[in-house]
């Protein structure tokens, strides 16, 4: 029972998840239905029953898109999406709700009658007596108790038995020892069937300390290794919220798994997902109104057992799906394929013709073999000992009519009746091989006859494009000239004003985007020049879906903003559906380049990053104070600051997020990218300031001294993996600021009193509460050295994500009701954390 090493990403993941954790869900529901089902109060249409505070509710609901098919369902109050976390009738739905009825039976069960008025479901408990009157309560745990009306403790029945794809804190996962009857969790069929599908999750049934994972209720596809008292060997990351709090109980009548809610504040949800069939947590986030994934077991998709299907394939590393069909092969059921049902798989596109060894057809009618090599091969293979050859193998194959592959491994014959299960493709494992797939002629032959005609239409082009070329290149010339007479003019008018480009300038300009400088949230740029030696970087803009008249609006307020600071836009191009900007070009690239790679030749001494620093502040200042409207950037981060040639700093993709049409889930897909600069504020659901900007600028700065990314993950022989910022807010603490500046700088080049006061700032910056980070305007003032600044406290998010250990007094709080005036802000703040920081204010 090997220990897996600790990876340094679940860190970061705790991290994240902390960081994260001030999502306060605030509202009191004014509950109007009561939480429980009587005898006199039974459910029906459109009415619900709410747990004590309105975290879930119980009522009948349709999965959109299943066609009518009602079901009566327990799902998440406060979430606006319609989140199901328990089924009753998972496989008998109504189609009616209005004449169907969820009601206490005259025996006491809780039962669910169809517009025929038959029991489709009930809680079937025999033990009910009665004299009993019994009710249904919805707790705020999410559990549905069944119990005696007049003693709430006597619970004949409750949900958290009978748990479907949701795995609610509280609930248990285990058997009873006696009965056997065990507690599971079963996927959906697809995305609008909650019927049981073909995962299953469950704890060992031989009483080990273990969980498992099935397919189709025989094969077990991961294990999540035996408990070692706090974990479970091979899963050292589960998320902080689950990990402290999971228990594992041996009684003598039955044995489970459980654990509690952690003290985050996020809503969060542990499924079998039905698609991937991976146990997936989920974090609502309120401002995108979406679920976001942050973490999965088994990791990869593709160690599910037949994830794809007969004759899918699954696949790492590719961008669009995780599953294809193979070669020659086309999806049987799209549609159940598009609801995450892949259990029918892929079916041949052309028959096989089956003409083996004994027919006598036509070469180009036998059946072929399509080579895939770095597969892992498909599950239960028929070994043939008698084979010693590739080809005798081939000859195996070709000879019975339901063989549809094989492989060769040197010593080894395989071939495969039927459906291929379990391929996986650019598999680079040691047991990867090379399969054969068996294929009609004509899927073989196609390919080639395609490849044959393509090479003549070539032909045929280059012959006319010759003739045109050649005769008309007079034309050419002159339509040549007037383009770059045109470009010129342009080039001219991009000093005083935006100039609006034809594509195909561009596209010259950019030498057909052949140098491409790096790749952002939106889009990629690169490299182009205008005539009379102007570099230029164009941005493509990707995923943009806004008209083009607003386009120009949003463009041109963008390009009337200018200041030293910030990189100015000089055209765009909107043309059909493409979207794209013209900036200036910086020659020393991004800042990051410089800050993070070791290349000695880009080191930054310190009174370059200094000026840096205060020029940053300076641009983001402008954004937020000076402009007519104020803006939010959203996305400050090194890649986003560039360095002129004299390594002044300009501050890029300004108004992006404006220009995006506020397409918020966007820039929340790259929050796994920039995670580290993202204020906590972000996903908590309210609105997004200009302090989310300071946040961002303070974990900047930071950077900007030590340079090295925050979230970094140092090698194990330093000192494990740490969280920067965490680190040297203590190292603050303790007086000792130098101990966080980058090494690459000599002690003695550093102005000790300016790095104080950029550590000190960047640590307010930082604050969870916004109210206590200081204003854009006041960072510049401070780095001036115009106001000064008191030590900060340490944000509490980053305490409670450290692997430092920290003394308990340095748990900090800001006093969020004194910290309203902007000019003293920072002052007001330390007020609470004053008499216990003050050990350090006298070193
Ligand atoms: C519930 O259904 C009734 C009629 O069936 C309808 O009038 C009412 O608006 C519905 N209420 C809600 C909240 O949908
Ligand atoms: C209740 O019991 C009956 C008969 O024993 C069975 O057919 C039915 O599936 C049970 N229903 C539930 C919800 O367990
Ligand atoms: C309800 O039934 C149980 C046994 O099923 C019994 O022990 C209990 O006393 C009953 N309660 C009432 C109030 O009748
Ligand atoms: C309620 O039921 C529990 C469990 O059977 C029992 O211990 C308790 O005395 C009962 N309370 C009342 C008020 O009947
Ligand atoms: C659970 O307890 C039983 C009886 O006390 C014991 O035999 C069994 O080994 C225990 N199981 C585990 C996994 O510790
Ligand atoms: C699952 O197993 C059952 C028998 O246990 C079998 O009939 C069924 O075809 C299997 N499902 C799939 C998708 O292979
Ligand atoms: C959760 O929210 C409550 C108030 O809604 C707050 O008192 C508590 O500190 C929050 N917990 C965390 C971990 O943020
Ligand atoms: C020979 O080919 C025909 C079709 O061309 C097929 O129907 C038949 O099964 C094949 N016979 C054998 C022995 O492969
Ligand atoms: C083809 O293979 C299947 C499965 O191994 C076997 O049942 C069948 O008899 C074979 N047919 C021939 C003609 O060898
Ligand atoms: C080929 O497969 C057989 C059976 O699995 C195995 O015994 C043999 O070592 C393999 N040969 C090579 C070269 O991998
Ligand atoms: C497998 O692929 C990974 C990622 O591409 C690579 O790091 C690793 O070296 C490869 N292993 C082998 C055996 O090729």
């Amino acid at each position: 029972m090997a220990m897996a090493p600790s990876s340094s990403s679940a860190t970061s993941f705790f991290l994240l998840f902390y960081t994260l954790s001030l999502f306060l869900l605030s509202f009191t529901s004014a509950a109007t239905s009561t939480d429980t089902i009587s005898a006199q109060h039974s459910l029906t249409g459109n009415h619900t029953i709410t747990s004590g505070v309105g975290t879930f509710v119980l009522g009948f609901f349709t999965p959109p898109g299943s066609g009518g098919n009602y079901y009566i369902g327990i799902w998440y109050g406060k979430v606006s999406v319609l989140t199901p976390a328990w089924v009753a009738n998972r496989v008998t739905p109504v189609t009616d709700p209005t004449m169907s009825e969820l009601k206490i039976s005259n025996d006491g069960n809780l039962v669910l009658l169809d517009q025929f008025k038959s029991i489709i479901w009930s809680t079937n408990v025999t033990a009910i007596s009665s004299s009993n009157s019994t009710v249904a309560v919805i707790l705020d745990n999410g559990n549905l108790q069944l119990r005696d009306g007049s003693n709430s403790s006597l619970v004949f029945w409750q949900s958290f038995d009978h748990p479907t794809d949701t795995w609610l804190p509280g609930a248990k996962l285990g058997f009873n020892k006696i009965t056997k009857r065990s507690q599971h969790l079963t996927s959906w069929k697809n995305k609008v069937d909650p019927s049981p599908g073909i995962f299953t999750f469950e704890m060992d049934p031989t009483g080990s300390f273990q969980y498992l994972f099935l397919w189709n209720l025989s094969r077990i596809y991961w294990a999540s290794g035996l408990w070692n008292g706090h974990e479970f060997s091979s899963v050292t990351e589960t998320p902080s919220n689950y990990r402290d709090d999971m228990q594992v109980v041996n009684h003598t009548d039955e044995i489970y798994i459980t654990y509690t809610e952690g003290a985050s504040n996020l809503t969060s949800r542990l499924v079998l997902d039905y698609d991937s069939g991976q146990n997936q947590v989920l974090v609502w986030m309120e401002i995108s109104k979406s679920w976001m994934l942050v973490w999965s077991r088994p990791r990869s998709k593709c160690t599910v057992y037949a994830v794809c299907g007969p004759f899918g394939s699954c696949s790492d590393f590719t961008i669009t799906a995780f599953c294809n069909c193979v070669k020659g092969f086309r999806i049987k059921s799209q549609t159940d394929w598009d609801l995450g049902d892949r259990s029918q798989g892929c079916e041949r596109k052309t028959g096989l013709q089956c003409s083996g060894l004994n027919n006598d057809s036509a070469d180009s009618e036998k059946d072929g073999f399509f080579e895939m090599p770095n597969v892992r091969l498909p599950d239960n293979p028929n070994t043939l000992a008698t084979v010693a050859s590739r080809e005798g193998c081939e000859l195996a194959c070709l000879s019975n009519c339901s063989c549809s592959a094989y492989s060769y491994n040197g010593s080894g014959c395989f071939v495969w009746h039927e459906g291929l299960l379990n391929l996986q493709e650019q598999y680079n494992q040691s047991d990867a091989g090379t399969l054969y797939l068996r294929l009609a002629a004509s899927e073989l032959q196609y390919s080639e006859r395609n490849k044959k005609r393509v090479v003549r239409l070539v032909i045929i082009i280059v012959i006319v494009l010759a003739i045109l070329f050649s005769s008309v290149p007079a034309i050419l010339i002159v339509v040549k000239k007037r383009e770059s007479r045109r470009m010129i003019e342009k080039a001219k008018a991009t000093q005083s004003h935006l100039v609006s480009f034809t594509y195909s300038e561009l596209q010259q300009a950019t030498r057909k985007f052949s140098t491409k400088l790096g790749r952002g949230g939106f889009g990629s740029v690169f490299k182009g020049s205008l005539p009379g030696s102007n570099d230029i970087a164009v941005k493509k803009l990707e995923g943009l879906c806004q008209g083009e008249k607003q386009f120009r609006t949003e463009v041109s307020t963008v390009g009337r903003i200018q200041h030293v600071n910030l990189v100015r836009l000089l055209g765009f191009c909107s043309q059909g559906s493409k979207r794209l900007l013209v900036y200036e070009f910086m020659s020393n690239g991004s800042l990051d380049s410089h800050l993070f790679h070791n290349a000695p030749s880009s080191h930054l001494n310190w009174k370059t990053r200094y000026q840096i620093a205060i020029g940053i502040a300076r641009g983001i200042a402008y954004l937020h104070e000076q402009c007519r409207e104020c803006i939010i950037h959203c996305d400050i981060k090194p890649e986003n600051i560039l360095l002129d040639a004299s390594f002044k700093p300009k501050v890029a993709d300004f108004g992006l997020a404006k220009l995006m049409g506020r397409d918020f889930s966007r820039v929340l897909t790259t929050l796994r990218g920039t995670k580290g600069y993202l204020a906590p504020e972000w996903i908590t659901g309210v609105a997004i300031t200009a302090k989310a900007d300071v946040y961002s600028y303070g974990m900047v700065l930071l950077e900007i001294i030590s340079g090295r990314r925050n979230l970094e993950q140092t090698t194990a022989e330093e000192d494990g993996t740490r969280y920067f910022p965490t680190f040297a807010a203590s190292k603050m603490n303790e007086g000792d600021a130098a101990g966080v500046l980058d090494s690459k700088l000599g002690p003695e080049e550093v102005n000790m009193e300016e790095m104080d006061r950029a550590c000190k700032i960047a640590c307010w910056c930082i604050q969870d509460d916004e109210r206590c980070r200081p204003t854009m305007g006041q960072v510049v003032q401070v780095l001036e050295g115009i106001i000064d600044v008191h030590p900060p406290p340490i944000p509490r998010s980053l305490l409670l994500s450290s692997d430092v250990p920290q003394p308990i007094n340095f748990f900090f709080e800001c006093s969020s009701n004194r910290s309203t005036q902007a000019a003293n802000t920072t002052s007001n703040c330390s007020e609470t954390g004053s008499h216990t920081s003050s050990s350090s204010d006298n070193k």
